[in-house]
């Protein structure tokens, strides 16, 4: 037998700009971003656009289409941009993804074009899983419109559409072509999809940052009185923790059972479709993350003033540590949302592995979980209601 053993190297590097007003033709983070080859090729571009930010920007696809005229040179903008509705609902089903993937092919859009997704994380979601399928592959452009899109998913490599009753089934690899955080979008933002994007960054502080933990829970009140320069610090922060995790990791496209940038998602996935998505990811996010501090300081992992600190954090920041859906019990008993454990284990792969705060700012993984603690948890999370 010989066995030859190849090995492939491939590097990634794209920016993600923070910038404010990006389609304003005076603004040249766009253009600086996109053409970075030296190919001095026309860029054909197709905009895809979430109808709920259209909404709240009703001048925005005018605002698109003077941009790229006014950088005519450079871009061939195909068609007006398409827009189509986001939110959790495009996720649900393949049809958008099937409508986006039509929409590329009607407008010969190629390797060397870009495809470029304007709105929320679910939007992004489904955008980056059609960009990714068509030509397998084509260049993607990110401008999330959300807290959480900004600050977690929309900085990611990882797209995904919910299918047969489980959270992202469908989904890929595949990291962006650029990514631009327009500060602009923020301002429309009622403050829970606000307080959605400070949830992933109470996780990621807990997990990975004590300082900047530290600094969250002194912003706080200011967070819950919707202090957007506050907002935008905290937010701005924890998407440069996301993606120093993914650069640093060795592991961005998640090959290993561990996942700490999951921290609280088993429990926060199954509470998403448990309520039907009446709650937020963000804020499905908050009460996962506070259930599983307070299960690593039963475990002795995390001492139980920080457990405290942290659920105090999220309820001052305004954001929910309980919902009425961890009560629910099967026919036989059991609550619903262990089930989230095996639903978490299986989409991982491999033996359960869960992430948890021990102590602020360093993590530990667990690969057991007893489910009488947990139930022990979860009703001492119902006294903070
Ligand atoms: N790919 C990843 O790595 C990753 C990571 C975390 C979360 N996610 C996914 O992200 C999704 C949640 O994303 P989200 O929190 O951004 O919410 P969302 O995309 O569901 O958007 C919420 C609502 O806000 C609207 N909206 C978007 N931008 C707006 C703006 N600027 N002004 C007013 N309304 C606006 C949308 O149309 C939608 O109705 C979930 O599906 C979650 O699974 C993905
Ligand atoms: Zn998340």
């Amino acid at each position: 037998m010989t066995v030859h053993l190849q090995k492939i190297v491939v590097r990634h590097a794209f920016p993600v700009v923070f910038t404010r007003n990006l389609f304003s033709p005076r603004n040249p983070a766009l253009r600086d971003a996109l053409c970075r080859d030296d190919s001095g090729r026309r860029h054909r571009c197709l905009v895809l656009l979430d109808k709920g930010v259209r909404a709240a920007f009703p001048e925005l696809p005018r605002q698109i289409c003077a941009f790229f005229d006014a950088h005519a040179a450079v871009f061939h903008l195909v068609r007006a941009p398409l827009a189509l509705a986001g939110g959790e609902g495009i996720k649900q089903s393949t049809g958008p993804v099937r409508r986006m993937i039509a929409a590329l092919r009607a407008a010969n859009i190629c390797r060397h074009s870009l495809c470029i997704a304007v709105g929320g994380g679910a939007f992004l979601d489904a955008a980056g899983l059609a960009a990714a399928l068509f030509h397998r592959g084509v260049r993607l452009v990110r401008v999330p419109t959300t807290a959480l899109a900004q600050c977690d998913s929309g900085v990611g490599v990882k797209n995904a559409i919910n299918y047969a009753g489980a959270k992202n089934l469908l989904g890929t690899f595949a990291p962006p072509y650029a990514v631009l955080n327009d500060a602009a979008f923020l301002d429309s933002l009622p403050l829970p999809l606000l307080l959605d994007g400070i949830a992933e960054a109470v996780k990621v502080a807990a997990i990975k940052d004590a300082a900047f933990f530290r600094a969250i829970e002194r912003a706080a009140p200011k967070i819950r009185k919707r202090d957007l320069p506050t907002i935008r610090r905290v937010l701005n922060r924890c998407a440069l923790l996301h993606l120093d995790h993914i650069a640093t990791s060795g592991d961005p496209y998640e090959l290993g059972t561990a996942r700490p940038l999951d921290y609280g998602h088993w429990a926060a996935h199954k509470l998403e479709l448990l309520s039907k998505h009446r709650l937020s990811h963000g804020r499905a996010v908050a009460v996962g993350i506070a259930l599983d501090a307070l299960y690593a300081a039963c475990l002795g992992l995390l001492p139980e003033s920080q457990a405290l600190r942290l659920v105090e954090t999220l309820r001052t920041c305004g954001l929910p540590v309980h919902a009425p859906e961890l009560a629910k019990t099967d026919r036989r008993g059991r609550l619903e949302i262990l089930a989230g454990l095996e639903e978490f284990r299986a989409h991982l792969g491999g033996e359960l592995t869960l992430t948890l705060p021990a102590p602020l700012g360093s993590r530990v993984e667990i690969h057991a979980v007893d489910e009488a603690l947990m139930a022990g948890c979860i009703a001492a999370l119902a006294d903070w209601k």
